[in-house]
């Protein structure tokens, strides 16, 4: 069973391209867990923890550079909340990497938490200013 589900009503933004990154984002999140919790090769894990995090770099730069246009009063905050979740994933990718962690179900609950709050609190409200 996935992981995560988007769904319109849970983690609609209004916002075109970030709902189809965030369905993208949500994909490669799900074959990551898939993968880790189904016994799968280490370096298989690795990969797929490499496209996640390369996939939610992309996702907030492009954020940032839409807020940034739009001049949106939330940016700052906004990018505090990006900043803090890339340091959990580029030390979670250097330990994996290094032999020292593993990606397990507690990793998928804590991404799947950060994103069921940032995504109503942070990226929902700017769905106005992005839009205008
Ligand atoms: Fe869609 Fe602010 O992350």
């Amino acid at each position: 069973m996935a992981l995560i589900t988007w769904t319109e009503e849970q983690y609609g933004t209004k916002v075109g391209f970030a709902d189809e990154e965030h369905k993208t984002l949500f994909d490669l999140l799900n074959k990551l867990y898939d993968l880790a919790t189904g016994g799968a090769d280490r370096a298989d894990i690795g990969n797929a923890l490499d496209a996640l995090i390369a996939y939610v770099v992309d996702h907030f730069a492009h954020e940032e550079r839409e807020m940034q246009a739009k001049g949106y009063a939330g940016y700052d905050a906004h990018k505090v909340e990006h900043d803090a979740l890339v340091g959990i994933c580029a030390d979670l990718q250097k330990k994996f990497h290094a032999g020292e962690a593993d990606v397990t179900e507690d990793t998928g609950a804590l991404v799947k938490g950060w994103l069921d709050s940032h995504i109503p609190e942070f990226d929902m409200p700017y769905a106005d200013a992005l839009n205008s």
